[in-house]
């Protein structure tokens, strides 16, 4: 796959040169700002002799060198960002006092940062994933993060299992690749993950790039409006591009031409003044309709069906700016789903909850104790008693560190109680396994109702190819799961399988 010159993320240099054409560049220097004496040779004791210990440009280009590279995120490691503002276009105070959704015309600076979950830094952008679509909002109230998927839903209900899952959907420990048994063995015995495993193989498994998908805040938050109520919520952010996705094949053959594909469609179309939007909408459940829905609604394995929970208009995201460095500005963004502002909040979904503390550790890990000082991750103002730490930048000047104090320092907004509404809660404490609920009725519709006859033969040509690598008696298991959704489609799962496998345990 070549790229014509006019393509911006080809030229960039080019650019940079014609922008800088008449200025000095100036010496080279050390990190330090010291003039480098040679960047070519290093010093040596005549022509042929070794290197000398008083090369110090030598021990200062090479010892940055070697620490170049951070850890990648333990997951979603491949990605691509933008920046651009979200803009409200409809009037939803009834529902939230936050300040980045009250006020038509209002305009919040974001940062979004795409992805793929499973495989790292250096792998293709077409492999059949879920893909990460996470937004952070910088709002006059600090930052809030929605950090979603191109998917509703999710495929465990109970944070305790994600590293089960993840394990499963990256490397065997011991062979470092893909095990289709692992991966296999895990879905079958977790019946919960058949809604998500469907959309996975769907056509929807491959999105042709970022901007021509959707993007969904999958679990369930609240919002409270200024008079305190709480309602239960989902975000969506459906493309203006038009959905678009790649068939198996093209995804392969692109895989091996361009494994940066996305993330060039999603920079070229930036620079060349074709910004991409999505519309921003929200589902509302009140805590009275809480207690008649006949699904969990805090399952984030579920659905809410927009018939009973239509999407309500909020605004529109726009992204009009290219980061001006990957690795300060997308690389070092991290995202926290705990991180809310006053109006906004979380729910009782398991999956969510455990998502709460997962992230600021992980950014703890991968960026540094201060890792909020990092100017792509900072909120507007920050205001407490932290201090220190390993790359302190900002220290708040002299104002006490320590509360209560008797020399001025922040106070307790009113507005916080936004944050944390009162709310009554009951029940016996233990260890709940929903993953044994209702998990067919959901994905049933989708098999049956929201697939053409094509989108299914597609949704079942993909699987076989993926679960003919698993042992007999995992396919079988698995095959129940798909009859347990409709017999018909595990029937066409079992007969594109006897293609390739000589088993007899399965039964037609
Ligand atoms: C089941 C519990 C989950 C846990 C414990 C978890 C944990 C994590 C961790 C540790 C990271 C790496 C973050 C970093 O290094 O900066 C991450 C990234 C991410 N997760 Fe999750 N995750 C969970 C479920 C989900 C769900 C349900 C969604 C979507 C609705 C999601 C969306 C994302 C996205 C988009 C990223 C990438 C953020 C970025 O671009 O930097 N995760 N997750």
């Amino acid at each position: 796959m070549s790229y014509p010159a006019e393509f911006p993320i080809s030229n960039q240099l080019l650019e940079y040169r014609k922008e800088h054409e008449n200025e000095d560049n100036g010496n080279t220097t050390t990190d330090g700002g010291n003039l480098a004496v040679n960047v070519n040779t290093s010093l040596t004791i005549g022509k042929r002799g070794p290197v000398l210990l008083e090369d110090l440009d030598f021990f200062d280009i090479m010892q940055h060198f070697n620490r170049e590279r951070i850890p990648e995120r333990v997951v979603h490691a491949k990605g691509a960002g933008a920046f651009g503002f979200f803009e409200v276009t409809h009037d939803v105070s009834q529902y939230t006092a936050a300040k980045v959704f009250n006020g038509i015309g209002k305009r919040t600076h974001i940062a979004v940062r795409f992805s793929q979950v499973t495989f790292e830094m250096g792998s293709q952008d077409t492999t059949r994933d879920v893909r990460g679509f996470a937004i952070k909002f910088y709002t006059e109230d600090g930052t809030w993060d929605l950090v979603g998927n191109n998917t509703p839903i999710f495929f465990i209900q109970d944070s305790k299992l994600f590293p089960d899952l993840i394990h499963i959907l990256k490397r065997n420990p011991v062979t470092h690749v893909r095990d289709w048994n692992m991966f296999w063995d895990f879905f079958s015995l977790r019946p919960e993950s058949i809604h998500q495993l469907l959309i996975f193989y769907s056509d929807r498994g491959i999105p042709n790039g970022y901007r021509r998908m959707n993007g969904y805040g999958s679990n369930t938050f609240s919002l409270i409006n200024k008079e305190g109520v709480l309602v239960y919520c989902k975000f969506h952010y459906l493309t203006n591009q038009g959905i678009s996705n790649l068939e198996a094949n093209s995804a392969t053959l692109i895989a091996g031409q361009d494994p940066d594909y996305a993330l060039r469609d999603l920079y070229n179309a930036i620079a060349t003044g074709n910004f991409p939007s999505w519309n921003f909408y929200i589902q509302v459940m009140t805590q009275e309709q809480v207690q008649t829905c006949n699904f969990n609604p805090f399952d984030v394995t579920k659905v809410w069906p927009h018939s009973s929970y239509p999407l309500i208009p909020v605004g529109q995201l726009h992204l009009n700016k290219n980061p001006s460095n990957y690795f300060a500005e997308i690389e070092q963004l991290s995202f926290n789903p705990g991180s809310f502002v006053p109006g906004i909040n979380g729910s009782p979904d398991k999956v969510l909850q455990g998502r709460l503390m997962a992230y600021s550790d992980t950014s703890r890990y991968r960026l540094g104790v201060n890792y909020l000082q990092i100017p792509v991750n900072s909120p507007n103002r920050i205001n407490n008693f932290n201090r220190d730490g390993f790359m302190t930048i900002r220290s708040q000047g002299g104002a006490p560190n320590y509360h209560p104090n008797s020399f001025g320092g922040p106070e307790e907004s009113v507005r916080a109680k936004l944050l944390y509404p009162s709310m009554e809660l009951k029940g016996i404490s233990g260890f709940y396994d929903l993953g044994f609920d209702d998990n067919f009725t959901q994905p049933r519709i989708f098999y049956q109702t929201v697939l053409d006859d094509g989108a299914k033969t597609r949704l079942i040509q993909n699987i076989v190819n993926d679960l003919k690598n698993a042992s007999s008696f995992i396919q079988e298991r698995q095959i129940n799961v798909f009859k347990n959704v409709d017999s018909e489609f595990g029937r066409r799962v079992c007969v594109g399988l006897k293609k390739f496998c000589d088993f007899t345990e399965v039964d037609l």
